[in-house]
């Protein structure tokens, strides 16, 4: 090839990446949207902020709003994902440094689009992925209860992404590959509750965001995978679906009381981040939380234990010579609490080989549990487990846990738990 041949190959080649810029560019163009001024809160219909409140409550926006300090909705919580820390924006009033001067129409499209005010694509982070189905009442609530919430003049730390996420306009990209809104249409074949709680699950509360598995570009595996069982912030979210590893049936009124008061006496507390979705659906309209243990017994009404509840094996000599260690350990530590006859077991609680935990394909969340104890998870009066990070060693811990699912545990033996303590002591919180 001559030389004005290689010039012209050279030309086209460039030609054909900025047209490719361009249209990506264009793709991923979103307006600023003008700003207002602080509508004032006295202006909003208290029924509407009432009504906002709850769907706040149900969709658990405070848990990532929430500052460092505990002020809610101003900022500052770290949501950690594989490919970085984002921290949840101040969504108080504030003009400033929150979206005070949103208008309605900037707020919807942040909620349905993932778009901020200034046009910027935010992160899946932020479960925008799930609101598609929110309708527009909802949403005009939603702003009215943020609207009339205490201003708070805060700016969360920046985000710290690893290279060249940061850089916003590639989430254009992600939405394009991902995103598929599904729009949720009333199923007449089953009852109002039903089809309240999926309206409230699939979108607002997202609760496959947890309990899906996700793919390599953490978009959440859908279909015949959701509910598989996901992970969060060093956390396993077990599946709620048919694989549900539960040892006792998930029904309607056991979810029911998980929801409200954070513990199922037929399993266990709601631990790690399950304590604050529990949290905050103990504080939501109380039918809106029964139709979501409607959906949800629906969704486990194929699992093992919805079908038989087996009896729990108690191999307590056999484990004791299999984890000779482990047994002392647990005698000196958890058995005050956790043996049969305990105060605490007589006072209605449920009994250890109950929980879950003990009978998940991994050993995360009983070691998450050991290691970082039980915080009540919905009011001060309790369930409570103390931490045990700083007084166990990985070792001990590891054999504390391999004695337990000898003695309790229903499924494979855990292997690698030493490694597995060590990694969950860096994760989660
Ligand atoms: C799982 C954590 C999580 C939950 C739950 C959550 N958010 Fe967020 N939200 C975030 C994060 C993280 C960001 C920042 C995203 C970014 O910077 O790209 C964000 C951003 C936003 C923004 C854009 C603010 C701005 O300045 O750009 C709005 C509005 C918002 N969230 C409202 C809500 C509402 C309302 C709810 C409840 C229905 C909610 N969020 C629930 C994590 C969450
Ligand atoms: C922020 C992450 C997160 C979200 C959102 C979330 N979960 Fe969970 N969930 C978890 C984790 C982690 C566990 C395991 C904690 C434990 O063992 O106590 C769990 C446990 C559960 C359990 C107990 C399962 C068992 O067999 O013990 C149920 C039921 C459940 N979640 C239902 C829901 C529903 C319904 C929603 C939506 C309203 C939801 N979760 C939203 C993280 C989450
Ligand atoms: C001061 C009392 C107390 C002590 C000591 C204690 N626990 Fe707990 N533990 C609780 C309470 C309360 C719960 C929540 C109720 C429940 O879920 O059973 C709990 C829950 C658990 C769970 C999750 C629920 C389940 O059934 O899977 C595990 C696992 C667990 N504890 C293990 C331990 C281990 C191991 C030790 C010792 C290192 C220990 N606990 C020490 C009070 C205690």
């Amino acid at each position: 090839m001559n030389r004005s041949g290689i010039t012209r190959k050279l030309v086209w080649a460039v030609v054909a990446l900025c047209v490719c810029v361009l249209i990506f560019a264009i793709l991923a163009y979103r307006p600023a949207i003008a700003t207002v001024t602080r509508p004032d809160p006295r202006l909003f219909d208290p029924a509407l902020v009432v009504r906002g409140a709850n769907l706040a409550r149900l969709g658990n926006c405070v848990s990532c709003h929430q500052s460092a300090s505990g002020r809610p909705y101003a900022g500052g919580y770290p949501v950690k994902t594989p490919f970085g820390t984002i921290y949840g924006s101040n969504i108080t009033p504030d003009p400033a440094t929150g979206i005070g001067a949103w208008s309605p129409t900037a707020f919807r499209r942040a909620m349905r689009e993932g778009v901020g005010r200034d046009g910027s694509h935010l992160y899946p982070a932020f479960p925008y992925t799930h609101y598609a189905n929110v309708t527009e009442s909802d949403l005009g609530a939603l702003y009215a209860f943020l609207m009339t919430r205490p201003a708070v003049r805060s700016v969360p730390p920046a985000n710290t992404m690893i290279p060249p996420l940061g850089f916003r306009p590639l989430l254009a990209g992600w939405k394009l590959l991902f995103v598929r809104p599904q729009r949720i249409t009333p199923d007449a074949n089953q009852s109002a509750a039903w089809n309240r709680g999926r309206d409230i699950g699939e979108t607002l509360a997202h609760c496959t965001a947890c309990h899906s598995p996700r793919g390599l570009f953490q978009q959440e595996k859908r279909g015949a995978q959701a509910y598989d069982g996901g992970w969060s912030g060093g956390w396993y979210a077990p599946p709620i679906n048919a694989h549900s590893p539960a040892v006792q049936a998930w029904t309607v009124e056991r979810l029911d009381a998980y929801f409200r008061t954070g513990l199922s006496t037929a399993h266990a507390a709601a631990a790690g981040p399950m304590g604050s979705v529990t949290y905050n659906l103990a504080r939501a309209a109380p039918t809106d939380v029964r139709a979501l243990a409607t959906y949800y017994a629906w969704q486990m009404r194929d699992a093992p234990a919805a079908r038989l509840e087996p009896p729990l094996p108690d191999r307590q000599a056999l484990a004791s010579q299999g984890h000779p260690d482990g047994a002392q350990l647990y005698e000196g530590a958890c058995a005050v609490c956790h043996e049969p006859g305990a105060a605490m077991m007589v006072a209605g609680r449920p009994a250890l080989p109950l929980g879950t935990p003990l009978h998940e394909d991994n050993p995360r969340d009983t070691i998450q549990i050991v290691l970082k104890g039980l915080h009540p998870p919905v009011s001060p009066r309790g369930p409570y487990m103390p931490a045990f990070a700083d007084a166990l060693d990985d070792r001990q811990v590891a054999e504390i846990v391999a004695y337990l699912q000898m003695r309790h545990g229903t499924g494979p033996a855990w292997k690698n738990l030493e490694k597995d303590v060590a990694k969950a002591r860096k994760e989660g919180e």
